[in-house]
């Protein structure tokens, strides 16, 4: 306020009655009016409580001080009803002040963290399992629900696991097939390798359990193979084996039947063809008929109306000899499934390699 009556007595301001008390009450309550009635907010709300209610310094103390002390005894009581008139006012009205000034920073606070419910949401996809996961389960349901159990085995083996004890021995062709992956070993230890099929645990399982046996070995198995459509170093294998005092070439042929039914659906036929394991005797390949083509000839069974599923046989006596098994008294077959195989039939899948390549935009295709 230029020439700001509180800062002179009212003698000063030549005040004599009453009425010019109200007069200068009524001024300083206009100039209070004037300052308020710019748009609330909590700074300038704390400037205008300072300024107006300061003790030290803010307008009313200084009224007190320069107004109502120093007024005659006549004048007092007009300036000490007026004072408490524009205290209260000053007061409620600063309180009033208050509440909007907060209410207008709240709603200041609310625009600027303001959530848009309308936009989408943060999408997470949601991954599934691996085609060649699926296929493993679903092979295990087949197995499993005609009492075989699932057993895992380890994928570094020796020699003897892999190859002698199936009836593979050192100098034996069969170990040329299988391109085995050799691990380093220091001098003088047993050699070790990669398991190149889940054959060896046929013999882990039956050097640790007592027939009956009726198991399945889901797993990785390594071949030094060149990648392309149909190879890879690293693959999947599901290995059976059954053995009981009673078990014929009829039960082997009706699992396997039952199992490429389930597998593929209820129309497809199968066939055994000769063929040779060292470790089945006889040995046969599993052909079922062309589900592409149903049986008439196209590119994909090779217009034989066939396709070659997997390996199988009954267990041969020679392998008995090397767990102590009775082979008089026993029988059993076995078979190996190759999973990657598997899951390229069924799926339509030609090339091997999406299996690893892990590209959403194929294992999408299969949630
Ligand atoms: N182990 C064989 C391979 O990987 C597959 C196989 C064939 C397993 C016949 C068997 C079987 O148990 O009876 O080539």
């Amino acid at each position: 306020m230029a020439n700001d009556p509180t800062t002179k007595t009212l003698a000063e301001l030549g005040v004599s009655e009453s009425a010019e008390v109200s007069r200068w009450f009524d001024e300083v309550r206009a100039q209070f009016a004037a300052e308020t009635s710019v748009p609330a907010d909590e700074q300038r709300w704390e400037g205008l409580r300072a300024a107006w209610l300061g003790r030290k310094s803010g307008v009313l103390t200084r009224i007190t001080e320069n107004w109502l002390k120093t007024s005659p005894a006549t004048l007092r009581p007009a300036v000490g009803k007026s004072l408490n008139e524009l205290r209260a006012y000053v007061e409620g009205r600063l309180d009033d002040y208050q509440q909007i000034a907060r209410a207008a920073a709240e709603q200041a606070a609310l625009a600027r963290e303001r959530v848009d419910l309308s936009l989408p949401g943060a999408v997470r996809p949601i991954g599934s399992r691996h085609l060649l996961r699926q296929t493993f389960a679903e092979i295990e349901r087949i197995f499993l629900s005609l009492g075989f159990t699932v057993v895992e085995g380890p994928e570094i083996e020796t020699p003897y696991y892999n190859f002698e004890a199936l009836n593979i021995p050192e100098y034996h062709p069969a170990r040329d097939t299988m391109d085995t992956f050799y691990l380093e070993t220091p001098p003088g230890a047993p050699q070790r390798l990669l398991r190149t099929h889940t054959s060896p645990m046929q013999i882990h399982i039956m050097e640790k359990q007592a027939p009956p046996v009726r198991i399945i070995v889901p797993g990785k198995v390594y071949r030094r193979d060149n990648p392309d459509a149909t190879h890879s170093y690293v693959f999947h294998q599901v290995e059976g084996l059954a053995v009981d005092t009673d078990i014929t070439f009829c039960e082997f042929k009706g699992t396997v039947e039952h199992f490429v039914h389930e597998f593929l659906g209820p129309a497809a036929k199968t066939r055994l063809r000769p063929s040779y394991f060292p470790f089945t005797e006889p040995s046969v390949e599993v052909d079922a008929s062309c589900f592409a083509c149903g049986g008439s000839g196209c590119r994909l069974c090779k217009f034989s109306g066939w396709i070659e599923l997997f390996g199988a046989g009954m267990v041969d006596p020679a392998v008995y000899g090397f767990v102590n098994y009775d082979a008089t008294r026993l029988s059993g077959y076995a078979f190996g499934l190759g999973v990657d195989r598997l899951s390229q039939l069924k799926y339509g899948i030609d090339d091997v390699q999406l299996f690893f390549q892990n590209d959403v935009r194929f294992l999408r295709q299969f949630p």
